[in-house]
């Protein structure tokens, strides 16, 4: 199991690095089951990195671009993230999605995390409309699929983040992340020989007081949690959650 933190565009240097050194205190007796990973804006990794060095906390980024290096002003490569020890990138989020980012271009940048290395966390979801519609299955394996091409199975961890779900506290039920994440897992072992075993996560409003309950789902493998993961208390819980699930 994984429980991903996505910092997003939060915190300052201090905070973010006060809040690395408390989740690093809080999950320090944390069993080999459980896999816990931050990922701090880009600006800060590197002291993050410094913090949780030695510890049981992984490092993860948000975001990369698939090129090597070069003319793209404000991006970050792959090679820089693993220079750092980062070890996780979270792609195609839907924030960026929504800001015109393409499965295709998404596709690319899973490639260039998996060339340096990376376990790219590759998200996808549908918008409340696609919801509504009746349609979220089909949308968002065909939102995979495509951001997917020319991929291997190498490190890859898939986040399903419904749109509807991040940060307005709707979550989605247990049975209708189960549906979904059941749908994937099917997709993932056509896909890939190992592609059953690909780890799905479960993002959109988790906390502590629901955790447990989607944790307890046979295709959740773990969580992509944003805003009760800026609080070191709440991300532990849920880290608690992951862990009283594998009894
Ligand atoms: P919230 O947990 O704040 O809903 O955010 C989920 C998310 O987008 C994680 O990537």
């Amino acid at each position: 199991m994984l429980v991903a933190g996505n910092w997003k565009m939060n915190l300052g240097h201090a905070d973010a690095v006060g809040l690395a050194a408390e989740i690093v205190r809080a999950t320090a007796d944390l069993s080999d089951e459980v896999g816990v990973a931050i990922c701090p804006p880009a600006v800060w990794l590197d002291a993050v990195a410094e913090r949780v060095r030695g510890s049981e906390v992984r490092l993860g980024a948000q975001n990369l671009h698939p090129a090597d290096g070069g003319a793209f002003t404000g991006e970050v490569s792959a090679g820089m993230l693993t220079d750092l020890d980062v070890e996780y990138v979270i792609v195609g989020h839907s924030e960026r999605r929504q800001m015109g980012e393409t499965s295709a271009f998404v596709a690319e940048k899973v490639r260039a995390a998996q060339a340096a290395g990376l376990a790219p966390i590759l998200c996808v979801g549908e918008t409340l409309d696609e919801r509504e519609s009746g349609d979220a299955e089909a949308i968002v394996l065909a939102q995979l699929a495509a951001s997917l091409d020319g991929v291997d199975s190498a490190d890859l961890v898939v986040a399903y983040e419904p749109v509807w779900a991040i940060g307005t506290g709707r979550t989605a039920t247990p049975e209708q992340a189960q549906a979904m994440h059941a749908a994937i897992r099917r997709a993932l072992g056509e896909r890939f020989e190992d592609g059953e075993d690909v780890e799905i996560l479960y993002g959109g409003s988790v906390k502590p007081d629901n955790a447990a309950e989607l944790f307890d789902q046979d295709d959740l493998d773990g969580a992509l949690v944003g805003g009760a993961s800026l609080d070191a208390e709440s991300f532990a819980a849920i880290v608690a959650a992951a862990e009283a699930s594998m009894c």
